[in-house]
């Protein structure tokens, strides 16, 4: 007993210590333009970081290191199952049946077992929502399919516009999706406005995507807003197929583009120097077809990182777009550590991209970079 509340007051006095070494960026580097200074900055964040860390499980050892944030522990403890089967064999036979099930502001994880089956569903999981999961069978992984696009009337008569064009969108917080494949079938032709196509939103911080596979074509996967972790998934469009402010991690994913000429696979839009968002993409594989840059700056701070990556010769030897905007040349944050294939040649990439060294690398290269200590929980 002694020894516990011991522990439960070392964390109490960590917490404000955390707070006070991990300072915001602004207040560190007041010239916010100068990327030089935020790249070692951001190695010195990561230093300090991991030494804190280090430091709560030698002094903490009955945390194993990790301190689970406490609403998700409570959820898990508390978690409940509900099947959804086509055929009538589960507790529902529709994804939002079962998600109209939960109680509004629910504190317990509802794991929704979804049998396998083409769901045309058009699922929304509200703010109101948190922990959800979508549980799939991994040999034959469910698939939840629409075909809205941006220019599609909605029932307000007004278009949809790309937001609301998502076959599944989850402004929840503690999502989790496993065995799961989500597709927006809308056709893309080139030229043509309107045709944004989302097979899925996320919204919501802390979500977790295992074994998933995103069809699409413009705009796949909206990678909104939030801490994300993406691992061993699929991920097919053509334009800016990864696109929003997330501050997201992908690994071991495959990036498939099928691009018809020359398209971008992500379209990150971090638009202040203050935002710690950015896409960082880990042991993964780029492939497919036409030509495509690994990203172009939707934001003037853009930022996305591929390390120990394959890319095929589909990238384009620039490498990266500034979307015709060259004062976003000195405040992207465009980085490549380890990548390998064809593709990865650096010779032809425009010069304000970079090649990251081990110590730059570090912050992206782990679940450290969402913070996946306190919330990323076995599937
Ligand atoms: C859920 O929580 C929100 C925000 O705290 C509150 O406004 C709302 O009334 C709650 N809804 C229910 C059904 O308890
Ligand atoms: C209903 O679907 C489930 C899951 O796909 C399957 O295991 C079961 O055999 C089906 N039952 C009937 C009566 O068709
Ligand atoms: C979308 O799918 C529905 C249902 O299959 C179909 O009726 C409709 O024509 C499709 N719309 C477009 C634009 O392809
Ligand atoms: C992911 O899929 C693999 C098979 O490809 C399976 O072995 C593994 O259990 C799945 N992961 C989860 C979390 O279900
Ligand atoms: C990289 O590209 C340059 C210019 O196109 C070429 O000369 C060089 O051989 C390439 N390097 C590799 C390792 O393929």
């Amino acid at each position: 007993m002694a020894s516990k509340s011991y522990y439960f007051h070392l964390i109490l006095f960590l917490i404000p210590l955390f707070n006070f070494s991990l300072k915001s960026y602004s207040q560190d580097v007041d010239r916010a333009s100068d990327y030089d200074k935020w790249l070692s900055w951001n190695v010195q964040n990561h230093r300090r970081k991991a030494l804190l860390q280090a430091e709560s499980i030698t002094q903490a050892p009955a945390s194993f290191g990790r301190v689970l944030d406490d609403k998700l522990s409570k959820a898990e403890m508390n978690k409940v199952r509900i099947s959804v089967s086509q055929n009538g064999t589960g507790h529902f036979r529709t994804i939002r049946e079962a998600i109209d099930s939960i109680p509004p502001n629910n504190t317990r994880r509802v794991i929704l077992e979804i049998k396998p089956g083409v769901y045309r569903e058009k699922i929304v999981v509200p703010r109101t929502l948190p922990f959800v999961t979508l549980l799939g069978d991994s040999t034959n992984p469910p698939t939840i399919t629409g075909n809205d696009t941006a220019s599609v009337t909605g029932t307000d008569g007004k278009p949809l516009k790309t937001f609301q064009s998502a076959t599944v969108s989850v402004d929840a917080n503690y999502f989790v999706a496993i065995n799961m494949v989500f597709e927006n079938t809308a056709p893309h032709v080139i030229g043509s406005v309107g045709e944004q196509a989302v097979a899925l939103r996320i919204s919501g911080t802390k979500a977790a995507f295992y074994n998933c596979s995103f069809y699409g074509a413009q705009d796949t996967l909206y990678d909104h807003k939030g801490l994300h972790y993406f691992n061993n998934c699929f991920i097919q469009g053509s334009v800016d197929f990864i696109f929003g402010y997330g501050r997201s991690l992908y690994e071991n994913c495959n990036l498939n583009s099928v691009a018809k000429k020359v398209a971008s696979l992500t379209a990150q839009k971090r638009s202040s120097s203050s935002l710690e968002s950015g896409f960082s993409f880990k042991d993964s594989v780029v492939t497919g077809s036409g030509m495509i840059y690994l990203g172009r700056a939707w934001g003037d701070y853009s930022r996305v990182v591929f390390s120990y990556t394959f890319m095929d010769k589909l990238v384009r030897p620039q490498g990266w777009s500034d979307w015709g905007k060259p004062n976003r040349d000195t405040r992207v944050f465009y980085g490549e550590y380890k990548c390998s294939g064809p593709g990865a040649n650096f010779t032809g990439r425009v010069p304000w991209a970079r090649i990251l060294t081990d110590e730059e690398a570090q912050p992206f290269i782990g679940t450290h970079y969402v913070d996946g200590d306190t919330w990323l929980i076995t599937p």
